[in-house]
């Protein structure tokens, strides 16, 4: 093609199809911008200077002064020498020596800021830019993040792929001033009112909402200030992608696609992939690549500059995570704005059947996600059709069975979690599978396997009982000398205090001992190691320690008291928040807990530690890693406001979980248990003790007519009765007054 000048070799860029989609029969088109003469910006470097020189704004030979680090310097200091204009760029130290070589031999004026202000390198380098307007008082700023010449400089952008394409369905772009892809869109649109629209931005960036990180390492895109021509109106959905991510998929650009370009059109290759998966056959995506790679030969391309900063350790996201708007993200993540969006999917692998489980489900929706509910059982779940959840039937013990279950959601999916003891292990694993954050299920295992914590917890000196692991009956008697009697002989996994049981002398321990190996499954059908723990009886009080992981760092919601029924089980009766406890007794229980936490490797989420409080101070009983049972959240929420659940559903969805727990008052549970063995005949006084002050809840779970005994676990329990008052004297008294109104009623078989 014949052109007049060099100045007219700029735009009619080169529309190629790509080979993503092909396989799917989606249509990927790449918009070659890096084939202008420097770069995309060529286009909007024109369109201002010859709009400013027609509107009077810069008059024959006056000067040009502009901040910029990249493409819009290359095009001004192009543009602006070629028309006899002075270039005057200012620029921080991050410019790559390319665009610095080509401004100098171009004729232009670099300015070099030193060092970032409270605005970043942006703020820097605007206010060197204004103290250069100063002294050239015939200088013409062409303020790209706000000139409405910007935007339009993309008219014939669009023109030229309206005129290559009879229907374009998707625009992705990068964007950094919001000019190519806010421009491109808003004429696009005009032929195409269902157009999607994509921007994709750096983690780090300010322009869709995200915390301000000033020594991202992507250039082109992103922002430490807010700019004029970023129309979020026109932006359907945003994706932002870590340093690692984005520089890997340029790599991956040119390997697959053979297009040797810049790292945002590295992270338009990789949303393209994502788009192409996710869309219909027949669809037609555009990205705009704004240019070269040879810029970026010492930054992209150069394996020393990853490790200088530590980018080959970090995991690359396969898929990226879909976050609800005003999540702080940190890798390959993205919003939808589009009202017609299926909404994020929440997987849940199982539940607990003891109250929270249904309603983490409903909370879920309320919080604007699909809960998908992955069971190997529905029907062991009461209530839950009314959760509104999707039930999706898959073996929830099988991991390869999940991750087929959970495919379909992988476009869109926010998290994993569960509210199940027994299918933590699954569901942390299902996350690793899926590139989620979550505790690696090793360490999750670590915890459900007692014989394991108490190995960590003595390897790492946290104070526990005296422990041996009996993996055959005959090695049961050297396990009681070595802790003495009385001991206690329990499972090394199950939940809920069943098979623990308190043992005075050598022949009751050897029974339970032979009667817990017996034991091949939990109370899930789940299959249990064949190992017992005989561990050394620790007399005082029970406490539970409650806290939550983020990144490592745990904090303490709280202490709960515990009443422990009648030996020689162990079936907490009652648990009281706060426990009634001076702050120095706290600080001990929470300081062991936290080296105990420490020793196992848990850093994130919940947890749940059971501790008795020996005349020689604290000791690790039990670790779980997960949110209390035993309504102990209801208790918090019922104190502090704050909904533990809560905090879970938005920890395991990338939001930052609200665990801040200040008591007001005190809030117990007490269990209703029978008073003797026979069949539940009648449960009377439930509407007295509900109608007692205090008493905020009283439950009944077991049914008229089922088998029950004093409890031996929490299985047994019958119910329970929740009070909440300003003393701990209060609240107990209405739980005895609630007591006394409630008599359960057993008939002989
Ligand atoms: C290489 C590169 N890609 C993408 C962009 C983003 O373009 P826009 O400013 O039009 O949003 C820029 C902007 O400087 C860029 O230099």
């Amino acid at each position: 093609v014949l052109r007049h000048d060099i100045v007219d070799a700029i735009g009619d860029t080169p529309l190629v199809r790509l080979r993503t989609g092909a396989d799917r029969g989606v249509a990927v088109y790449a918009k070659l911008e890096m084939h202008n003469p420097y770069a995309m910006k060529d286009r909007v470097a024109k369109q201002v200077v010859l709009a400013a020189r027609r509107d009077g704004l810069l008059a024959d030979g006056a000067p040009i002064i502009e901040s910029s680090s990249g493409t819009l310097a290359l095009g001004l200091a192009f543009v602006g020498t070629a028309l006899g204009h002075p270039v005057h760029i200012v620029t921080d130290p991050r410019i790559d020596r390319l665009t610095l070589a080509k401004l100098r031999a171009l004729g232009a004026r670099v300015h070099v800021v030193p060092a970032m202000d409270a605005h970043g390198w942006q703020g820097a380098r605007l206010t060197r830019l204004r103290a250069l307007m100063a002294e050239h008082d015939d200088a013409f700023w062409p303020r790209q993040y706000e000139n409405p010449e910007n935007p339009a400089a993309y008219l014939a952008l669009a023109e030229e792929l309206t005129a290559d394409l009879d229907r374009i369905d998707v625009l992705v772009g990068a964007v950094g001033s919001g000019g190519s892809l806010c421009g491109t869109a808003r004429v696009l649109r005009k032929a195409n009112p269902d157009l999607h629209v994509v921007g994709v931005d750096c983690v780090g960036s300010v322009l869709f909402g995200q915390p301000d990180r000033p020594r991202r390492l992507q250039s082109g895109l992103g922002n430490s200030l807010h700019p004029p021509n970023l129309d979020h109106d026109q932006i359907d959905e945003v994706h932002w992608l870590g340093d690692h991510e984005a520089f890997a998929a340029t790599r991956d650009l040119v390997r697959v696609e053979k297009l040797f370009a810049g790292n945002t059109s590295g992270s338009v290759f990789r949303v393209l992939g994502e788009l192409a998966r996710r869309s219909a056959p027949g669809t037609t995506v555009v990205g705009i690549f704004p240019d070269r790679g040879d810029r970026y030969v010492d930054t992209v391309y150069d394996d020393e500059h990853w490790v200088e900063h530590g980018l080959p350790a970090r995991p690359i996201a396969e898929r990226p995570r879909r976050v609800l708007p005003g999540t702080v993200v940190d890798s390959w993540s993205y919003v939808r704005h589009d009202a017609d969006a299926p909404p994020p999917a929440l997987l849940f692998v199982e539940s607990n059947t003891t109250g929270t489980g249904m309603r983490a489900l409903i909370l879920a929706r309320d919080k604007g996600f699909e809960p998908v509910f992955l069971t190997d059982t529905p029907a062991r779940y009461v209530g839950l059709d009314e959760t509104g959840a999707t039930v999706v039937v898959c073996a929830t013990d099988d991991p390869e069975s999940l991750r087929a279950a959970a495919e379909p959601y992988r476009g869109r999916l926010a998290g994993v979690t569960t509210t199940s003891e027994f299918a933590l292990v699954a569901a942390a694993g299902l996350a690793v599978t899926l590139g989620l954050p979550a505790e690696p299920p090793e360490t999750v295992a670590g915890c459900r396997d007692k014989a394991t914590v108490r190995r960590l917890l003595a390897k790492a000196g946290v104070p526990q009982p005296r422990s041996e692991v009996v993996r055959d009956a005959a090695e049961a008697r050297d396990a009681v000398v070595a802790v003495g009697l009385p001991c206690v002989v329990k499972p090394v996994s199950e939940s809920g205090s069943t098979n623990v049981l308190r043992c005075d002398d050598l022949t009751a321990a050897r029974a339970h001992v032979d009667r817990v190996l017996a034991v091949r499954t939990n109370v899930r059908g789940q299959p249990v190691p064949r190992a017992v723990l005989v561990e050394e009886y620790l007399d005082g009080p029970e406490f539970s320690v409650e806290m939550f992981g983020v990144d490592g760092a745990q904090t303490l919601l709280g202490v709960v008291g515990k009443s422990v029924g009648a030996a020689p089980h162990f079936v907490e009766r009652q648990h009281v928040f706060p426990a009634d406890l001076p702050t120095d007794v706290v600080e001990s229980l929470s300081s062991t807990v936290r080296a105990a936490l420490d020793a196992v490797g848990l850093r994130r989420g919940p947890s749940h530690t059971e501790v008795r409080l020996t005349p020689a101070g604290p000791r690790i009983v039990e670790i779980n890693p997960r949110l209390a049972g035993g309504m102990i959240p209801e208790l918090f929420r019922l104190t502090t406001g704050t909904d533990l659940l809560a905090a879970q559903l938005d920890l395991a969805t990338g939001r930052e979980p609200e665990v801040d727990c200040v008591p007001d008052g005190c809030a117990a549970i007490r269990f209703l248990t029978a008073p003797r063995p026979g069949v539940l005949a009648e449960v009377d006084g439930l509407d007295q003790a509900r109608a007692l002050p205090g008493v905020t809840r009283v439950t009944v779970t077991a049914q008229v007519g089922d088998r029950v005994a004093p409890p031996t676990d929490a299985y047994g329990r019958l119910g329970y009765v929740i009070a909440r008052g300003a003393s701990r004297t209060e609240v107990l008294a209405s739980l005895d007054a609630a007591d006394a109104a409630i008599v359960i009623t057993t008939s002989a078989e």
